[in-house]
């Protein structure tokens, strides 16, 4: 990819760079300053909880966009950014397995029931695609690796499931500040108090990064252009 339409499409790169820079702050201004801090043990058990969205946004969220936008972006041969996208998606993976585990654990020591919301099937369901999604594009691309021809007709179907778990992750994260400000504003948090106002904006420049994340991947690039120049 060279000259003008590089350029284009990395400004997408450069807006989703920004947004996570943006968004891991904000989430840790509010788990830190507004909520307390973060604990794997404590009796103080929200701090448990706290674990939850910071692992989430960080972990699981900024890391799959990070893995994703590798392919575009890295400098590297297709070996090495291949290496980079496996290794970050399963870091993403594990990081957002042990923030999943923190609300579990949240919930068991609280009395609280488990999976009683929209967020959290979602949740559930998201996390299991994607831990599907990494088996496949494993057993595909990487160790034992298909066929070429087998590989070939499935990559542009790995690229595809990938973006639509990568906005299920999007949609389950939203749910999920909405749920958890609305048990604080019906537990006394003033609906216009800064702490809401941070959350809001945080759900906000969530929706952004994964805009912009999925713009980058799906922008026009040299490859597109010189199949419509052929037409
Ligand atoms: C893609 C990211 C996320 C996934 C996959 C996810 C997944 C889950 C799951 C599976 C549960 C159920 C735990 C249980 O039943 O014990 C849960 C609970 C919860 N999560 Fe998330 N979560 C995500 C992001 C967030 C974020 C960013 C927030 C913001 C605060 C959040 C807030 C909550 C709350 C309040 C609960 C407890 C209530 C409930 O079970 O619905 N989550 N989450
Ligand atoms: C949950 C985990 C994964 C997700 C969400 C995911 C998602 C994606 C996406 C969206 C693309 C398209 C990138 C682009 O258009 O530039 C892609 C490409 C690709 N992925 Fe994955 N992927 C995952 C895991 C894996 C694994 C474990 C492998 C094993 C090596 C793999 C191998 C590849 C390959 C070879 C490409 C093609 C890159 C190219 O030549 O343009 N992926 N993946």
């Amino acid at each position: 990819m060279k000259g003008p339409a590089r350029a284009k499409s990395m400004v997408f790169f450069y807006v989703a760079q920004m947004t996570a820079a943006a968004a891991a702050v904000m989430v840790l201004v509010w788990c830190i300053n507004f909520r307390g801090g973060l604990a794997f043990e404590s009796t103080n058990k929200s701090l448990i909880f706290n674990v939850h969205p910071v692992l989430m946004l960080i972990g699981f969220i900024i890391m799959g966009s990070e893995a994703m936008m590798c392919y575009r972006v890295l400098p590297w041969s297709k070996k090495a950014n291949k290496l980079i996208h496996l290794v970050v998606h399963g870091i993403a993976l594990v990081l957002g397995a042990v923030g999943i585990s923190a609300a579990f654990k949240f919930h068991n020591e609280s009395g609280i029931n488990n999976l009683y919301s929209l967020h959290s099937w979602l949740g559930l369901g998201t996390i299991s695609l994607f831990a599907i999604q990494w088996i496949l594009g494993f057993i595909t691309f990487f160790y034992p690796g298909a066929s070429m021809s087998v590989r070939a007709t499935s990559l542009p179907w790995h690229a595809l499931f990938g973006v639509f778990v990568y906005l299920l992750a999007i949609a389950t994260a939203e749910l999920g500040f909405l749920e958890k400000l609305t048990f604080l504003e019906g537990s006394g948090l003033y609906r216009y108090s800064p702490e809401a106002f941070l959350v809001n904006s945080t759900a906000l420049v969530v929706i952004l990064l994964g805009a912009s994340v999925v713009l980058s991947l799906i922008a026009p690039h040299v490859e597109n252009t010189k199949i419509y120049n052929a037409e």
